[in-house]
């Protein structure tokens, strides 16, 4: 039946709330076989309920869910037999070994003696971590702990791969390698959900992605039309306190957004006018740019800190 499955995850309605908290608020998705879904969103957005609702650690208070088929609410443990969870912290076993951290996990899903050891020095060798199998848990970076962490979420050959952060405070080297680990992944028929706060991850990865912002989903799309919808094709920069830029947008009415340091103006005429706002401003202070996920991101989210 799962083989025929078009929708691996179908949310409708899924709700969480903590008390007067709507940590998740009535929101509907739906993940295709083998997509990579993103959720995107600022602190508190709601986006890491979401995915452990999805991965049934966490009822929801609303809403259905049915994830590969099976409603979370009625075969949560067959669901997670066959989902990889890799949460937003890393949470190893300090007083193991890495080969003894995916030792003890292997055993939730029944695999053990060579199988095990076969699966895990396969799923080491994958991840680059081949060289650690008999280290200490401290004595890995961060970098590694998260592959360990990936490595660990796939011991069950999960056809939903479900990943909170796969990224987060890595090095562009670590990062690029577990993007290509993902791509992999997806290739050979996985289907993944994520959350990142990368936008450069988001649209290299993601097939799909939301926005959520105060447990809404507010926006839904690919990353390109997203891009091309909201923002346009580019964007030009100019430093805060570039005299007559207030007056200057006022008078053409330019779609821009502010923050301290920069204006960021988008919009179809931003090409065109170019030429005329660089000679304005001089090209020491303005740069003309192809407009990306993290504008339409602060465009729908506002750029100012949040208090919760
Ligand atoms: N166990 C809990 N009890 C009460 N409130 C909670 C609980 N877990 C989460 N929340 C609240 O739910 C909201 C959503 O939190 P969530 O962790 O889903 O956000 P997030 O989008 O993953 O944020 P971040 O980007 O910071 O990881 C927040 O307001 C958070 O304080
Ligand atoms: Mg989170």
């Amino acid at each position: 039946m799962e083989d025929t499955l078009v929708n691996v995850i179908e949310a409708k309605g899924l709700s969480k709330t903590y008390g007067d908290l709507a940590a998740v608020d009535h929101i509907d998705f739906s993940v295709k076989k083998q997509e990579c879904f993103g959720f995107l969103g600022p602190n508190g957005a709601g986006k890491t309920t979401t995915i452990s609702m999805v991965s049934c650690f966490l009822e929801p208070t609303g809403g259905e869910l049915t994830v590969l088929g099976k409603q979370a609410a009625l075969a949560p443990r067959l669901i997670k037999q066959d989902i990889g969870f890799c949460p937003q912290e890393d949470n190893l076993d300090t007083d193991l070994r890495v080969a003894d951290n995916l030792r003890v996990f292997a055993r939730y899903f029944d695999i053990v003696g060579i199988e095990e050891r076969r699966r895990s020095d396969e799923l080491l060798h994958f991840m680059g971590l081949s060289s650690k199998k008999n280290s200490r848990i401290d004595e890995l970076s961060g970098g590694m702990k998260r592959r360990l962490m990936i490595a660990r979420s796939l011991l069950n050959k999960p056809k939903l791969l479900i990943l909170d952060e796969p990224t987060a405070g890595l090095d562009p080297q670590s990062k690029h390698q577990i993007w290509e680990k993902l791509h992999q992944l997806k290739k050979e028929g996985t289907t993944i959900l994520m959350t990142t706060h990368y936008m450069d991850e988001a649209s290299h990865l993601c097939d799909r992605l939301v926005i959520m912002d105060n447990g809404k989903i507010i926006v839904e799309g690919t990353p390109k039309t997203l891009i091309k919808d909201h923002i346009g094709s580019s964007v030009v920069e100019i430093a805060s306190g570039t005299e007559g830029i207030e007056r200057y947008l006022k008078e053409k009415k330019l779609d821009h957004e502010k923050t301290p340091t920069h204006y960021f103006i988008h919009g179809k005429e931003v090409p065109s006018l170019w030429p005329e706002i660089s000679a304005k401003f001089g090209e020491d202070f303005c740069a003309l740019r192809m407009a990306n996920l993290e504008d339409v991101f602060l465009k729908l989210t506002g750029r100012e800190l949040r208090e919760s």
